[in-house]
């Protein structure tokens, strides 16, 4: 029962992000160093089989919600197999995967057939050319592509997971705010994050109250803007004897409160969190989708974490910061019962802390490289 994915500090985690593979097809700088990594060798990665077997256990657990990650995980070939199986485990609510989006599109109706809930794309950048810089593979069109088709296949929301390096694409904010005016996107500004290989420094990263201050800077001027537009028609109209008196009085009312300070915060308007949630959301009233900020740097949620989550290679790791991790392949393969599995998995569980270190403590100290944790 729930006690297997209870901790001490009494969170109860139902929701496993399962990595697939190690491998990607694109070679982001925050996620893996220039050379790649060492893979680990096929047969020390779990078969769809073991990750069924122990995917089933943290169900029965209390478990609801999967994500699908990698690497990227649309490189594993039984992809659409494996959601189907996922599928039919009783008590599984949601199946979402995190992808980078280059191969999506041409999965996408299979993916859908076999169950797949929710769709989570990383997109950096809306320029070609500094794609293939942060990323060092070509391929934006494709995951341009791939957006369009989740978006016309009724994923609502899509969400973008844009991790926000200063110097980098920290200038286009406002243009993936943008993006949400009129399609049902969740665009996630997230804080830049230490990991081995990526070469991480505070410098590069931009705290979430600062990117917030930027895209509420933009969001008044374009206000702002919009309203001498609407006087100026007004203005217009009044050439003519028509409606006068109106526009006048309207005018005057809307141009004495435009720069009020709670004018200003209704601008991006705060929504209440839904329980474990790791984005602060936004909404600019008028727009169809959402604006938020994943804040893992300078105010960190581990309070209310609720994940755990299953490597590529069989370990389990109770926190995306923490270097203790056990083999469940390892278990498994030495002849663990379902029980034993049980046992390990709960006493994983319970030596999971509190919160994270700390930035500078989590970037001095020894993790695995992100492209082999996914997220
Ligand atoms: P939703 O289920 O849609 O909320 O997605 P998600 O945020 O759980 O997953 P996603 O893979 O889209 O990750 C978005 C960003 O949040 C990535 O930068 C992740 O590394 C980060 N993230 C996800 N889970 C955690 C977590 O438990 N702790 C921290 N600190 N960051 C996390
Ligand atoms: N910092 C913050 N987010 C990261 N991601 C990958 N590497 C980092 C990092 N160093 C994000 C990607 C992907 C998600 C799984 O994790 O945007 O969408
Ligand atoms: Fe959970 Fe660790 Fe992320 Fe905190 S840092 S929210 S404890 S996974």
């Amino acid at each position: 029962g729930p006690a297997m994915v209870t901790d001490t500090f009494s969170r109860v985690h139902t929701y496993l992000r399962i990595s697939l593979t190690e491998k990607c097809n694109l070679r982001c700088q925050y996620c893996m160093p220039a050379e790649g990594i060492a893979l680990t060798p096929n047969q020390r990665l779990l078969t769809t089989q073991e990750i069924m077997r122990l995917t089933r256990l943290f169900v029965e657990a209390g478990i609801n919600k999967v994500r699908l990650t990698g690497g990227e995980p649309t490189l594993r070939p039984d992809l659409v197999d494996l959601c189907h199986q996922l599928k039919v485990l009783p008590g599984l609510e949601t199946i979402a995967i995190t992808t980078n989006g280059i191969t999506l599109s041409r999965n996408l109706p299979a993916l859908q057939e076999a169950g797949l809930s929710a769709i989570n794309i990383s997109l950096d950048t809306l320029r070609p050319e500094r794609f293939e810089v942060m990323s060092r593979r070509p391929g934006h069109d494709k995951v341009m592509r791939s957006i369009d088709k989740a978006l016309s296949m009724g994923y609502n929301p899509v969400k973008l997971n844009v991790v926000v390096m200063r110097g980098v694409n920290d200038d286009e904010l406002n243009d993936f705010v943008a993006l949400t005016r009129d399609h049902p996107i969740n665009v996630r500004f997230i804080e830049y994050m230490p990991f081995d290989g990526n070469v991480w420094s505070d410098k590069k990263m931009v705290p979430y109250r600062e990117m917030m201050a930027r895209v509420r800077e933009a969001l008044q001027q374009q206000h702002q803007l919009d309203q001498r537009q609407q006087q100026q028609q007004q203005q217009q109209q009044e050439l003519s004897p028509v409606e006068t008196a109106a526009s006048n009085s309207h005018q005057s009312s809307s141009s004495s409160s435009s720069s009020s300070c709670s004018e200003h915060n209704q601008l991006l308007e705060r929504l209440a969190d839904p329980n474990g949630e790791v984005a602060k959301n936004f909404r600019v009233p008028g727009h169809a989708g959402i604006i938020s900020f994943v804040t893992s740097m300078t105010s960190h949620f581990c309070g209310e974490c609720n994940r755990l989550r299953l490597m590529a290679d069989g370990n389990l790791k109770v926190c995306l910061f923490g270097a203790s991790e056990v083999s469940l392949r390892d278990a498994m393969r030495g002849g663990a019962t379902d029980e034993d599995l049980r046992l390990i998995i709960g006493a994983a569980v319970r030596r999971k802390k509190a919160k994270h270190a700390g930035m500078f403590e989590i970037a001095a100290t020894q993790n695995r490289p992100m492209i082999t944790i996914g997220g």
